[in-house]
């Protein structure tokens, strides 16, 4: 026993000693560091060699097709996608992430109107650091400017809570503007008049805070997810003010005399803050928890909730369109949004936002857009549902659903009204002289341009 010991000692103390970079002595174990004769050239050099000029690969339909006209690749069930359009690229034989490659073929195999940098317009939520609540209820991701450093107008943070679970009592000095994507939940507020606030809401419903306002949040019986969009790209969900830390950090003493209660009061109050965490379930019953005072109830056309969900989509050729902003939902004075359905093969038409920046999420589906800066840079990126994208104010882009299934996808602007410009409208109503003139347009192409906005276009287009 004691002879087994003193060698295993001995054979560790070994090898320390080489790891220290010291010679090893004895043993097969090569040193950390080769031979300085392995600079530069020698004619006793081998070459570590292998054929990476006979690499397989089946191009998937539309990957030889002339790299200007692009049409969306489809690498999801290809063994080895290969970033090659028309006669452009070359294989890739090395070291690689499959999954990326895959789901962003517009980026492995760009298009040829793609030119010079644009800013990043795209990050998937499934990228962001998930922060996860207390006992299994709950959890919450954003993107911020930490993460897409030109998105500076607006962040956003998608939140689950579980049946009876609440986003901890908080104000911030951002504006919040929601959209309920599934379940439900009961919100509350009360306002700097004193006015109170409580409603019920569901997917597709959506609410807004102004900046100070405190408010809570609470999953009704089926749990709840939500998209948060603050009117600052700088926006942290982990920088909120919050009801515990706000009495934590108060001497006992002051709050007292504030609350006018004894010190012992306050016994009880949690160590840290529980940002996320399990609750009481809310009463079925709304009435019980709409507490007012002499100031009354926030009045109704200053709600703080828009029952979206209620509300019919406007269709158009390729899909439909639904539009809430101040026009209708006056108190989130700065967030104009549409949430937009495109069918398989139709597109959201080419257009810029004259008046904001657009934030986007996509909610279900899958899309490509081209995002166009002046003079002539272009990117185009490749979204799946839970993905965040990032349009600047004027930049023109459109959005083609490139699956099989519905697109459907928010997009919010910091604006009083929700607008936006046609390509198709604006050269549809330019005098056909100057058209052709300046693009070269034939008459026949002229005489079939559109006036009307379409939105969301068929997709479908003559083949000659
Ligand atoms: C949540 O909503 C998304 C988007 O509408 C939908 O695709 C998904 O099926 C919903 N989840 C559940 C559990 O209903
Ligand atoms: C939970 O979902 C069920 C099924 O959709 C529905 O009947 C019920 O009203 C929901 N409960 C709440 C509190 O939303
Ligand atoms: C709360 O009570 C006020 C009257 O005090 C009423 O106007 C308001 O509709 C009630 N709200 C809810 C959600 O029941
Ligand atoms: C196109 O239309 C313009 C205006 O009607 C006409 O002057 C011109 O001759 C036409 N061009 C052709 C090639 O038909």
């Amino acid at each position: 026993m004691r002879l087994n010991t003193f060698l295993s000692t001995s054979a560790l103390l070994a090898t320390l000693h080489c790891v220290n970079g010291a010679p090893a002595g004895s043993g097969s174990n090569p040193p950390l560091r080769g031979s300085k004769s392995l600079v530069g050239y020698s004619a006793s050099n081998t070459l570590n060699d292998e054929d990476t000029d006979n690499i397989q690969y089946t191009p998937v339909p539309g990957q030889n097709d002339d790299a200007n006209v692009a049409p969306y690749l489809n690498f999801e069930n290809s063994k080895n996608p290969q970033p090659i359009r028309g006669d452009r690229g070359g294989t890739d034989p090395g070291p690689r992430n499959y999954y990326y490659d895959k789901i962003n073929s517009d980026k492995l195999a760009p298009p040829a109107t793609d030119n010079g940098a644009t800013i990043n317009a795209m990050w998937p939520m499934g990228l962001s650091h998930n922060r996860l609540g207390i006992e299994k209820s709950g959890w919450a991701r954003q993107q911020n400017t930490d993460v897409m450093p030109d998105a500076k107008q607006m962040a956003g943070v998608d939140m689950r809570l579980e049946a009876g679970a609440y986003r901890e009592l908080h104000w911030h000095v951002a504006s919040e503007w929601s959209l309920v994507l599934n379940g439900s939940v009961r919100i509350q507020a009360v306002n700097e008049d004193g006015q109170t606030f409580v409603d019920d809401v569901g997917a597709g419903d959506v609410w807004f805070f102004p900046p100070g306002v405190p408010h809570s949040i609470q999953a009704l019986d089926n749990g709840t997810e939500f998209l948060l969009v603050f009117d600052d790209g700088d926006f942290s969900e982990d920088n909120t003010f919050l009801a515990t830390e706000v009495f934590l950090h108060q001497p006992k003493e002051v709050l007292a005399k504030d609350l006018e209660v004894p010190i012992s009061a306050f016994k009880d109050l949690p160590d840290d803050e529980l940002y996320i965490f399990p609750g009481t379930p809310a009463p079925k019953d709304i009435e019980a928890q709409n507490v007012t005072n002499s100031a009354g109830v926030v009045p109704q056309s200053q709600s703080y909730s828009y029952h979206f969900s209620e509300q019919p989509a406007h269709e158009v050729a390729g899909g439909s369109v639904k539009i809430v902003d101040p026009l209708t939902f006056p108190i989130a004075s700065s967030f104009s949004a549409a949430v937009v359905t495109v069918k398989p093969g139709a597109m959201r038409e080419i257009h810029w936002h004259p008046s904001s920046d657009e934030w986007t999420f996509f909610i279900s589906g899958q899309g490509r857009a081209t995002l166009f800066t002046a003079p002539d840079q272009a990117t185009t990126f490749d979204y799946h549902g839970g993905d965040v994208g990032y349009f600047p104010q004027s930049n023109s882009h459109y959005i083609e659903n490139t699956g099989s299934e519905d697109l459907i996808f928010l997009e919010v602007l910091q604006a009083d009204h929700f607008s936006d410009i046609s390509l198709g409208q604006w050269i549809g109503n330019v005098p056909k002289q100057i058209v052709s003139d300046t693009l070269k347009l034939s008459n026949e192409t002229l005489n079939s341009l559109k006036k009307e906005k379409q939105y969301v276009v068929s997709g479908k287009y003559p083949s000659s």
